[in-house]
């Protein structure tokens, strides 16, 4: 069995094939990064029409890739919510009008459960039930993952997503967007004693998370200082310390109060290496296990959209005809 996943909620073009025996067998990733580079964000009329232009050459490429064809696909999958309107229409309604033409069934995803089924492709998948910290650019959230599809949000960000905080966090820094990566690179070119900035939230019950501040601290850290490249990557040390360590103690919360120690961390965010250390370190003291997507399925990408429209196709879902998009959908609604 075959399923063809197509991604375009952002500024990422990704394709690729699901095989029911195999795994993935090829996945291709168009990034608009240079397009929307020069404004300092996404421009999302833009990634819209970048998506109209690239999904179906990306399309033969990986079904060619692949060494397969449109006949021997099964059915579509694309991402239908949440991300943005216009770039989500594009994918949706291609995804659509091919299985349409095909005579497949088609299966609308939702991009946080696909993110979050991502480690589901590695050698070591974790089980049910598990928690996950989902952080991505649009999203901070804990969930409790209790059996397939079912997830209760335990706490979410009451203000910037944790990759939002990192990229205005850049901008300030004088870095290139999307600022994740290069912040991350600076910050270890850092001496982490010489800033102490807060762990929000970190001190009050609960498992919510608040980055904005942490952001404004940098911004007004940044403007009191004599500014050269240490003092850069020393301030790039302090926020990645401050966001690692806020989100390593309200995971070790979630842990503590549902007693479950299997912890799965997706979304764009996921790739940061300090981050990556940090919980592996507190999870070792849980004796628990912690479970990362590998590096080119933490961020956006056509694998883990296959891989979720696979796992609904096999439960029978088929959608009918029309289609709605859902620029927001909050995961507990799937
Ligand atoms: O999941 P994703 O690719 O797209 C969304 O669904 O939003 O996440 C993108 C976010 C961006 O904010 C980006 O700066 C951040 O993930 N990111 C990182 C790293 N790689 C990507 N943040 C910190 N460290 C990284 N290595
Ligand atoms: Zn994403």
């Amino acid at each position: 069995m075959q399923v063809l996943g197509i991604e375009t909620s952002c500024d990422e073009t990704a394709i690729a094939i699901y095989d029911s025996k195999i795994g993935i067998i090829s996945h291709c990733l168009y990034s608009q990064i240079g397009l929307h580079n020069q404004y300092g964000g996404v421009v999302p009329e833009l990634a819209s029409r970048e998506h109209v232009l690239k999904v179906l050459p990306l399309v033969k490429k990986t079904l060619s890739d692949g060494k397969t064809d449109f006949s021997l696909l099964n059915a579509i999958a694309y991402t239908s919510g949440p991300g943005l309107m216009g770039a989500l229409l594009v994918g949706s309604a291609i995804g659509r009008s091919l299985a349409y033409s095909l005579n497949i069934p088609a299966i609308g995803v939702h991009h946080m459960e696909a993110h979050l089924l991502a480690p589901m492709l590695e050698k070591n998948p974790p089980k049910y039930p598990f928690l996950a910290l989902l952080v991505s650019g649009g999203h901070t959230q804990l969930v409790n993952v209790t059996s397939p599809g079912d997830f209760i949000i335990l706490g979410e960000t009451v203000d910037d997503a944790a990759g939002e905080a990192f990229d205005k966090t850049a901008k300030v820094l004088g870095l290139s967007y999307p600022g994740g990566p290069e912040l991350s690179a600076l910050a270890e070119k850092g001496d982490s004693k010489r800033f102490n900035f807060p762990r929000p939230m970190a001190d009050r019950p609960g498992l919510d998370f608040s980055f904005s501040g942490l952001k404004t601290f940098t911004l007004n850290t940044f403007n009191s200082e004599n500014i050269n490249e240490q003092t850069k990557a020393d301030i790039a040390r302090a926020f990645v310390d401050a966001v690692v360590d806020t989100l390593t103690i309200k995971c070790r919360r979630a842990i503590h109060e549902t007693g479950i120690n299997q912890l799965v961390v997706a979304g764009g965010v996921s790739a940061n290496k300090q981050l990556q250390h940090s919980l592996v370190n507190m999870i070792k003291k849980e004796s628990g296990e912690v479970f990362f997507p590998r590096n080119e399925y933490c961020t956006d990408n056509g694998a883990m959209v296959a891989y979720t429209g696979y796992l609904r196709f096999k439960d029978g879902q088929n959608e009918s005809l029309g289609f709605q998009v859902k620029p927001r959908w909050i995961i507990e609604d799937i």
